[in-house]
């Protein structure tokens, strides 16, 4: 497995490898890997003969107040891990290898108005550039992203499509703890009592999943989320929403395929989680 922080290098290992009519998969991470990102990286693994991890904690998505400083990292124990997962190369440039005074930046619209988009405003331009240069150094086949962060899968799709980037995006499945916390590298913030209040966040879904099986009245399924989350004292809902899952606008009635989406400050840690329902099938 090769480890490897500069552009150039990547893109020569990668012409190489294409010459050879080989293809290659990508998964973009900011490393702090746990089997949430290993279920991507196995999905690569099975699509694909090269597979290639970057591991960037990319300064351009973090907001002034927000955790670019104390986000979590250990490029040691990624290798490990990446390496057991048979992972080819891994792209891990500094900041100043990927910024170097830019100008140029990929904003997207619509999209990214609601949700993560409300309380992080420059979140997911600084995700959209970062993926694109990734997309643009890289040229992978496919590229692999995480249902657990649903708007930022749907943003890059569409960002895709928008720019006509010969790349298939693949989306693959929320990783749970046992308890059913969503795996994140964030969890690493909490200390043990909030660890258990974090469970608040999946138990709101599953009630919310429970409501949909007998009535579809929008309010009252966020009512239904909402309380249940206030139930617990550490937490402070950011959001709880119901998207169209396509363009994340918020919907009043469930007819087709809905996002229920949820953010949650319990402490100082932000947490998200969400799930799909499609309304089309009752
Ligand atoms: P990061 O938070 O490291 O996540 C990397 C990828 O892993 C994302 O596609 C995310 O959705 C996926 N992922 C994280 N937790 C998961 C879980 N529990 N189950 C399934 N997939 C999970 O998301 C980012 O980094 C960045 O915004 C990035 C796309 C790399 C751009 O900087």
């Amino acid at each position: 497995m090769n480890i490897v922080s500069k552009v150039s290098k990547v893109r020569g290992l990668v012409r190489g490898w294409k010459k050879e009519g080989l293809s290659v998969g990508l998964v973009p991470t900011m490393g702090y890997l746990h089997e949430g990102h290993l279920s991507l990286i196995k999905k690569c693994r099975e699509e694909n003969d090269l597979v290639v991890v970057s591991i960037f904690v990319n300064p351009t998505q973090f907001g002034e107040n927000e955790d670019l400083s104390s986000y979590p990292r250990d490029l040691k124990a990624d290798s490990a891990l990446c390496k057991s997962a048979g992972v080819d190369l891994i792209f891990n440039p500094s900041p100043e290898e990927m910024y170097i005074d830019p100008c140029a930046y990929v904003n997207i619209n619509g999209l990214s108005k609601n949700l993560c988009g409300k309380s992080r405003p420059i979140h997911f331009k600084g995700v959209c550039t970062v993926v694109s240069k990734l997309l643009n150094i890289v040229t992978p086949d496919r590229a692999y992203f995480g249902e657990k962060d649903a708007q930022q899968l749907a943003i890059i799709k569409k960002m895709v499509k928008d720019l006509n980037f010969d790349v298939k995006i693949v989306g693959c499945p929320i990783v749970r703890e046992k308890d059913n916390l969503a795996k994140s590298s964030r969890n690493f913030y909490l200390n043990e009592e909030e660890r258990q209040a974090a469970l608040i966040l999946s138990k709101a879904l599953e009630l919310g999943k429970d409501y949909l099986k007998k009535d579809n009245n929008v309010n009252h399924l966020k009512e239904v989320i909402v309380n249940k989350i206030n139930s617990e004292p550490l937490a402070k809902i950011d959001y709880v929403e119901v998207v169209d899952s396509l363009n994340i606008e918020p919907v009043s009635e469930i007819k087709k395929d809905i996002l229920v989406a949820v953010a949650v400050y319990i402490g100082n840690t932000r947490l998200i989680d969400n799930f799909t329902f499609n309304g089309g099938r009752r």
